[in-house]
């Protein structure tokens, strides 16, 4: 007799399954409802704050730093591993390995309730493997590119058990003194707005809760880039209007793309700090824009509103922060001292104390914490994974490069040119490549120009190199070699710049200038009568209009990151075409700033001048050189007028008309011609960048929304949206159309 097993097993294993799911239900429906992860988001956390003591929740009130410098608010690691119940509910700044930091995490989950801890860190640009800063970064106008950068970030980040960075910055800046200049997109609205939304995707993927997504942090909310004379942690004076046409919409639109945290900034907004800032914080972030998340102050920023002299004590701080709207408070202990007092004295209620933890719970939960406390260890990414994050780093710093000068030595000619000079303090350096807010980077995986161009181009020139002089200072023995260089050579590659701590937080100066040392070095090796070639990295817009006319060629590189020397020799060997446009004014002198390309129009256009320099700058908004040709055709409207609720299709062919395939970008603003609130010259309201090939021609379509597009706010945040004429404008062509009734 044959036994038909089949059917014994097939119930077996049913019956086993059965069992299984049988035990983990069970199981999950006798664990509290905040550790039941079948259980829904909102409900886990009321269960959650039902059960927490009044320590409990303050505790996760508070930011804390692990480090080693003289921070009185410092707990270091052996302190936390040996305490049996860390007082911790987020730390900054830990992230020595996953080991380590899961080991702290584990004392945290084996406290009473076992409240995961949130860490957090400046990833700004790159977590080891590092992109261009994001000033350049602007420059690219390849926002996907960038959304995969900062996707890039994030996993590494992620890996190394962080699970939230304070990034992207969105403080509009025209004030190139200001060392933060080198944080934001540029001087532009919309292009802050776009490449903040970027980070968000990036950064937040497409959940929070899988594995390498972080959340985001919107900062320094907000108009902190008005900061008075360039000069940090000082005065904003700005209109609500000027608040709400500008400062305000790239966090109005990164919330709207689902950021899920802020930071509150350092500035004194009109006389109100903004950390005590109850109109902005609750009113617009929190209730107006619905921010999913919390609101974390800056650093040490609650107690700084004593130094603002906007308070007398800690105390009247910490009241007057969390009131206002202020959720987590980082590294000054302000909050953990204070709130139970306040909450005693009837000065905090507990359901506005229960409100705060709630939103920081909500991210903890959101991010997966409580169901997955532990980052995964020994991850060793594969060497493809390797290459290929590098190969966006590269790719990115190369599309950031913009081309400001090219008197036709660019691309090197090797049938002409064998020798070439590598001159300047920037030829062997690497660190200062990284720039600021260089997370993990490591020199050691930083290779310096000069390397660069001998292992991509010494088999094919002789390269030599003088380092010429130091980056400031008197010294000028170093000048007699560089000559020396530059005689031998066919051609000179001079790279000047900033070091890395010359921009980025608490580094503003007064001029805009390279130092001196630098500027005479240019002009000495120019004695030499060979083509030169400037290369620049900074931070900052730089004024340049003492040594732009010592240079046949001017390539501006900004702090392009671990990759950037090999993408500054392709670009110059003419392997890679650049196709960077600048997000920022360059002014002619410092005497200039502010000045940016979206100003009002003046009562008399042709005067007002200055008498003692033009009053013009030396690259404007949006310029940039490419080894290709490219030809605007006209534009064409769908229709000479449109109404509110209709669209407006414009169209415009851009024809590569040289023997180069290359990349071009096609900025579209918009001139509202009369309104009742004046508006700028003219406004980037879309941009789309392609590859053109040699001879080839490519169409650009901006599809006009008019209340997106043709819109403004007012003084409240209301958009206004006004019959009358516009004026669209793509590379200087223009064409108008009316929107009517
Ligand atoms: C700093 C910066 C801020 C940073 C924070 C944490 O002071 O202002 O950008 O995210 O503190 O490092």
């Amino acid at each position: 007799m044959i036994f038909n097993w089949g059917y014994k097993v097939k119930y077996f294993f049913t019956g086993i399954l059965f069992m299984c799911c049988y035990i983990i239900t069970t199981a999950q429906s006798n664990l509290p409802i905040y550790k039941n992860i079948k259980i829904n988001i909102e409900d886990r956390i009321k269960d959650l704050l039902s059960r927490m003591t009044i320590q409990e929740k303050i505790l996760q009130t508070s930011q804390s730093y692990v480090g080693n410098n003289d921070n009185p608010n410092n707990i270091n690691k052996e302190e936390i591993l040996s305490n049996t119940n860390p007082q911790i509910g987020s730390l900054i700044y830990y992230s020595d390995d996953a080991k380590m930091r899961n080991a702290i995490q584990t004392k945290a989950m084996n406290t009473r309730l076992g409240i995961p801890i949130l860490f957090g860190f400046d990833v700004i640009h790159g977590f080891k493997n590092l992109y261009p800063i994001p000033l350049a970064v602007g420059c690219s106008w390849n926002v996907n590119l960038y959304e995969q950068a900062c996707m890039m970030a994030a996993k590494e980040t992620y890996l190394a058990g962080i699970n939230w960075t304070f990034s992207p910055m969105l403080d509009i800046s025209r004030d190139p003194r200001w060392g933060r200049v080198s944080e934001c997109y540029g001087e532009d609205v919309y292009t802050n707005a776009v490449f903040g939304v970027a980070a968000v995707k990036g950064y937040q993927g497409n959940g929070l809760s899988n594995p390498y997504s972080i959340a985001a942090c919107l900062k320094h909310f907000v108009g902190y880039g008005l900061s008075e004379g360039g000069r940090d942690y000082t005065y904003t004076e700005i209109s609500n209007q000027t608040l709400w046409d500008t400062y305000l919409i790239p966090y109005q639109q990164a919330i709207n793309a689902g950021a899920i945290t802020l930071m509150a900034g350092f500035n004194n907004l009109n006389g109100i700090p903004m950390i005590a800032n109850h109109f902005l914080l609750t009113d617009i972030v929190k209730k107006r824009w619905q921010l999913p998340g919390f609101i974390v102050s800056d650093w040490n920023g609650v107690h700084q509103l004593i130094e603002q002299g906007n308070v007398l004590n800690n105390k009247e701080a910490a009241l007057k922060a969390f009131k206002s709207g202020v959720d987590l408070d980082m590294t000054d202990d302000v909050y953990k001292d204070n709130l139970l007092p306040l909450l005693n004295e009837d000065k905090i209620r507990i359901t506005e104390l229960d409100s705060a933890v709630y939103r920081i719970l909500k991210v903890k939960f959101m991010l997966g914490l409580f169901d997955n406390p532990y980052a995964p260890e020994n991850i060793i990414d594969d060497s493809s994974t390797q290459l290929h994050d590098k190969l966006i780093s590269e790719k990115l710093a190369s599309e950031s490069m913009v081309l400001l000068k090219n008197k036709n030595i660019l691309p090197i000619d090797f049938k002409h040119i064998h020798n070439i000079a590598v001159i300047g303090p920037m030829s062997m350096d690497s660190l200062d490549l990284m720039g600021s807010w260089i997370g993990r980077g490591k020199e050691i995986d930083v290779t310096s120009v000069y390397t660069a161009l001998k292992r991509k181009l010494n088999n094919v020139i002789n390269i030599s190199f003088a380092k010429g002089a130091d980056f400031d200072g008197t010294d000028t023995t170093g000048f007699e070699d560089a000559y020396k260089a530059a005689m031998t050579a066919d051609l000179c590659i001079i790279c000047l710049g900033e070091k890395g701590i010359w921009s980025g937080e608490n580094a503003s100066r007064s001029s805009i200038e390279l130092p001196y040392i630098q500027e005479q070095l240019i002009k000495m090796v120019s004695k030499a009568k060979k083509p030169i070639v400037l290369v620049l990295f900074n931070g900052r817009p730089l004024a340049l209009k003492n040594i732009e006319p010592y240079a046949d060629a001017i390539l501006e590189s900004w702090q392009p990151g671990t990759m950037g020397a090999f993408a500054v020799a392709d670009i110059l060997s003419g392997k890679s075409n650049p196709s960077g446009k600048l997000d920022i004014t360059f002014p002619l002198t410092s005497g200039q700033i502010p000045i940016y390309y979206s100003m009002r129009p003046k009562a008399r256009p042709s005067s007002g001048n200055y008498q003692d320099i033009s009053t013009q700058p030396l690259y404007p908004f949006g310029y940039g050189l490419s080894y290709s040709k490219f030809a605007y055709d006209s534009i064409k409207l769908s229709s000479s007028h449109i109404k509110k609720e209709e669209h407006l299709i414009a169209r415009i062919n851009v024809q590569n008309i040289s023997d180069k395939d290359g990349l071009e970008t096609v900025l579209w603003y918009i001139t509202d011609k009369t309104a009742s609130i004046t508006r700028p010259i003219k406004e980037l309201r879309f941009f789309e960048k392609k590859e053109i090939k040699k001879n080839n021609t490519k169409t650009f379509i901006f599809d006009i929304d008019p209340l997106r597009d043709l819109s403004y706010p007012d003084a409240d945040g209301n958009k206004i949206l006004e019959p009358g004429e516009f004026i669209i404008e793509a590379n200087g062509q223009k064409a108008s159309f009316d929107l009517i009734e």
